[in-house]
């Protein structure tokens, strides 16, 4: 129930609070893509959470008689980011009132390159999160409720709630997975197999450029798609099956579930109305050099795709020095610039 995040502690009356905080990116191995209400999951999905692709925010709020806001991104004003921020405030507004009296400044900046093609949406509302969490901890004298601040980041980004606690993080409703809820991210690290601990990500930049189809608009496409239902039914199906891959280090299991629920993803956008392909040639030309080495070498590393062109390939740590390797020598030339990002499972949102 959503009820349970509404704050009935008395605030004290402070004049000025700060916070910062960073939180990181996640990619997701069974995909969210399509949701009801108001930010809730049409199917549960589970991430990794990444170490380095990360948010860093401060926010400075001071004692007014209206709520106002300022954005700041490299210390350069963002007005641009206003209305997705003042929608996200007024959604949190009746969990946390206090915030209707103060005056926030959000000072921000990513540690990926600009319009890399990554969603900073997922870790700037977890890192904006976690900072309004640690202000009203401030406020309440309370230790904060990590549920919450998962809660109110998926308020901003439903992606974000799974970037605040955990390295494997499920989000929705599930029924093999206990405490799961369709209001916040839940921590199923716990007995995430060693071969997954230090998993990386190496995302390779195919094209950088903005989005042609936002997340919103794409999810909005799974109402009334002719392929939903099954859609849905499958990725309950698949977490059962990847987690079970994840706790006892099956890699084969793994891959051939991570892959499929790329390409799937991929299949409803292509399949919705109207259809749409975000996948480029050269991410095309990657997957197939990909799946030719692993073939020819056995190194389990694979491939997962956001709701863009980049390939995010995925192995064990003790395969880094060869994967670098086919990296540099097969598949920089599909990038943009040849540029890549290495990164490794991380943890969460943390103070800075
Ligand atoms: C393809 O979380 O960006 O990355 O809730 O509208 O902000 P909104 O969408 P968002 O969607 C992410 C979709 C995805 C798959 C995933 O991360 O599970």
């Amino acid at each position: 129930m959503e009820n349970q995040f509404i704050l009935h502690t008395p605030v004290s009356d402070k004049e000025q609070l700060i916070a910062s905080w960073q939180a990181p990116s996640n990619i997701a191995l069974v995909k969210y893509w399509g949701k009801h209400g108001v930010q809730l999951p049409a199917n549960p999905s589970i991430s990794f959470t990444l170490n380095g692709c990360k948010t860093i925010t401060k926010v400075t709020a001071t004692k007014a008689n209206d709520h106002s806001f300022e954005v700041l991104l490299d210390q350069v004003s963002k007005p641009s980011f206003a209305p997705k921020i003042a929608s996200y405030f007024k959604r949190i507004a009746r969990y946390s009132p206090w915030i209707n009296s103060y005056q926030f400044t959000i000072e921000t900046s990513n540690t990926f390159p600009h319009s890399s093609g990554i969603a900073s949406s997922a870790s700037s509302m977890a890192a904006l999160s976690s900072c309004l969490m640690d202000m009203e901890g401030q406020l309440t004298g309370k230790p904060v409720d990590v549920h919450k601040t998962s809660f109110l980041a998926r308020l901003g980004s439903g992606s974000a709630c799974r970037s605040i606690d955990g390295k494997l993080v499920v989000w929705g409703e599930h029924k093999d997975t206990q405490g799961s809820s369709d209001l916040y991210g839940v921590d199923v690290s716990e007995k995430l197999h060693p071969i997954f601990q230090d998993f990386q990500d190496t995302i390779l930049l195919v094209d950088k450029g903005e989005k042609t189809v936002s997340s919103t608009v794409g999810h909005e496409l799974m109402n009334g798609h002719a392929f939903a239902k099954a859609r849905f039914h499958q990725a309950h199906n698949n977490l059962t099956a990847i987690k079970e891959c994840l706790y006892t280090g099956d890699l084969e299991g793994f891959i051939k579930i991570t892959e499929s629920e790329a390409l799937t993803l991929h299949s409803m956008m292509m399949t919705s109305h109207p259809y749409f392909i975000l996948m480029k040639p050269n991410t095309l030309s990657i997957i197939e050099e990909l799946w030719k080495y692993r073939k020819e070498t056995g190194v389990p590393v694979c491939f997962t795709l956001d709701a863009g062109a980049n390939v995010h390939m995925l192995y064990p740590a003790a395969h880094k020095e060869a994967v670098e390797h086919l990296i540099k020598s097969k598949l920089a030339v599909y990038c943009q610039n040849e540029q890549y990002i290495c990164d490794v499972i991380g943890s969460g949102a943390t103070t800075v």
